[in-house]
C-alpha cells in the first residue's frame, strides 16, 4: 500500500488557492510544537461566506496537503460551517494520513480558526 494516499499527494503536488490576501478579513497563524513548522490563513468574508482563502505553509509535504484540502473546505461556506471543520474531518477528506503524520494535520483547522476568530474580533463579535 502506497505510504500516502493518492489525494494527499495531488494535494501536495498542485496545492489549491495558495498565496496571501493582503486586505484580509482574517488572519490565523499556528505553529506546530511536534516539528516547528508553521502555516498562516488568510480569509475573506463576504454576506457571512468565505469568499476567499489562501495560506503560506512553511510544513512537511502532508501539512501542504492539508493546508491545501482545508482551503477547498472552507471556500464558499459560511462562517458557521467552517467552525465545524476539524482536523480530523480534514485528514478523512484527504484518505488518512499515516499516523506518524497525524500530527501534521493538527495545524490546518486550527490556522483557519484562528482565522475566523480574528475576523470575528475585529468585528466586535
Ligand atoms: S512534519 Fe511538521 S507539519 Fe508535518
Amino acid at each position: 500500500m502506497p505510504f500516502y494516499s493518492e489525494k494527499v499527494m495531488d494535494h501536495f503536488q498542485n496545492p489549491r488557492n495558495v498565496g496571501e490576501i493582503k486586505d484580509a478579513d482574517g488572519v490565523g497563524e499556528v505553529g506546530n510544537p511536534v516539528c516547528g513548522d508553521m502555516m498562516t490563513f488568510y480569509i475573506k468574508v463576504k454576506d457571512n461566506r468565505i469568499e476567499d482563502v489562501k495560506y503560506k505553509t512553511f510544513g512537511c509535504g502532508a501539512a501542504i496537503a492539508v493546508s491545501s484540502m482545508v482551503s477547498e473546505m472552507a471556500k464558499g461556506k459560511t462562517i458557521d460551517e467552517v467552525k465545524a471543520i476539524t482536523n480530523d474531518l480534514v485528514a478523512k477528506e484527504l484518505g488518512g494520513l499515516p499516523s506518524h503524520k497525524m500530527h501534521c494535520s493538527n495545524l490546518g483547522a486550527d490556522a483557519l480558526h484562528k482565522a475566523i476568530e480574528n475576523y470575528l474580533s475585529k468585528k466586535g463579535k
